[in-house]
């Protein structure tokens, strides 16, 4: 063990500071004309900043810890599998709400996670509008701009607020298995249903206390990564949405404030599992 702590102690700082930068980029871009473009779709959007954002945070990582690996949304390539190794990781999505970007909604994150054989370590989201720093490492607790972090002690389902997102798959049989799932869930009733337009500021407000719980199928290891942390030491819990632990590879997430409240969920959303189909890259389990 020795001075390995210190070094991803090291990492991480480096992440704030990274992210930091990252979130001054992506406000001072809301104010000019912003370059878009589509990917898969008319409505999955990308921007210079976007791009420049990751390039930034590739290229200053790469200097400064030379062995370690990179995955990034807008590096990896369409279509290609991404596949995380034992090698130390650093896990990114340079902007996270790319829709809420564009449209100058106030929900967009930079969010960094780092991972060291195939386990994360610590998680930077840094909510750039809002101007709020959350920070975890394993086994340190977490924080939002200093301030530590513990999930909600709720253990009804119908006192909780869920959040959801319908991420950008327009085809109505999926869209229609959103709804169903969203339906059972608003009928328990639950007191409402949330969704920010970014994963990781979802899962930050679950780490918060004031989200229950928050589900998506579709998403990728970039959205979840650096979150999964902030929820994890905030006192919650990832879960795949049929339950049992979550695959940070596996397209699918679950976080919530307590078991209680999560295989409560993974009932309601068992009808759903395996929908969001939007060409899921990695092998679904
Ligand atoms: C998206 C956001 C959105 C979620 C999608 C993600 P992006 O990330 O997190 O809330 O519903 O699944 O892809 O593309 O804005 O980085
Ligand atoms: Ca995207
Ligand atoms: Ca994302
Ligand atoms: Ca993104």
């Amino acid at each position: 063990k020795g001075t390995m702590p210190d070094l991803w102690q090291d990492a991480m700082d480096h992440a704030v500071t990274m992210a930091r930068k990252a979130g001054e980029i992506v406000r001072d871009a809301l104010q000019n004309d912003l370059k878009i473009m589509c990917k898969s779709s008319s409505v999955d959007l990308v921007t210079k900043t976007d791009q420049n954002v990751e390039q930034l945070i590739i290229t200053s990582v790469k200097e400064r810890f030379p062995e370690h690996s990179f995955i990034g949304e807008e590096s990896v390539a369409a279509g290609e599998p991404c596949v995380l190794t034992e090698n130390p990781t650093w896990i990114v999505d340079p902007v996270d709400g790319t829709t809420n970007f564009v449209h100058g909604y106030p929900f967009v994150a930079i969010s960094i996670g780092f991972a060291v054989n195939k386990m994360l370590e610590f998680g930077v989201v840094y909510s750039c509008i809002e101007d709020k720093m959350y920070t975890a490492r394993k086994g340190k607790g977490a924080f939002c701009n200093g301030q530590p972090l513990q999930v909600s002690d709720q253990k009804e389902i119908n006192q909780s607020i869920i959040a959801t997102e319908f991420g950008s798959n327009r085809d109505p049989d999926a869209v229609e298995k959103i709804f169903s799932s969203m339906r059972k869930i608003l009928c328990l009733p639950v007191h409402g249903i949330r969704g920010v337009g970014s994963a990781a500021i979802n899962m930050c407000l679950v780490a918060s206390g004031c989200v229950e719980a928050y589900y998506e199928i579709g998403i990728h290891c970039w959205d979840v990564a650096a979150a999964a942390v902030i929820v994890s030491e905030a006192g919650g819990v990832l879960m795949d949405v049929e339950g049992g632990p979550m695959d940070l590879m596996s397209r699918r997430v679950l976080a919530a404030n307590n078991n209680i409240i999560g295989e409560r969920l993974v009932k309601e959303i068992e009808a759903f599992s395996a929908v969001r189909d939007d060409a899921p890259v990695n092998p679904i389990k």
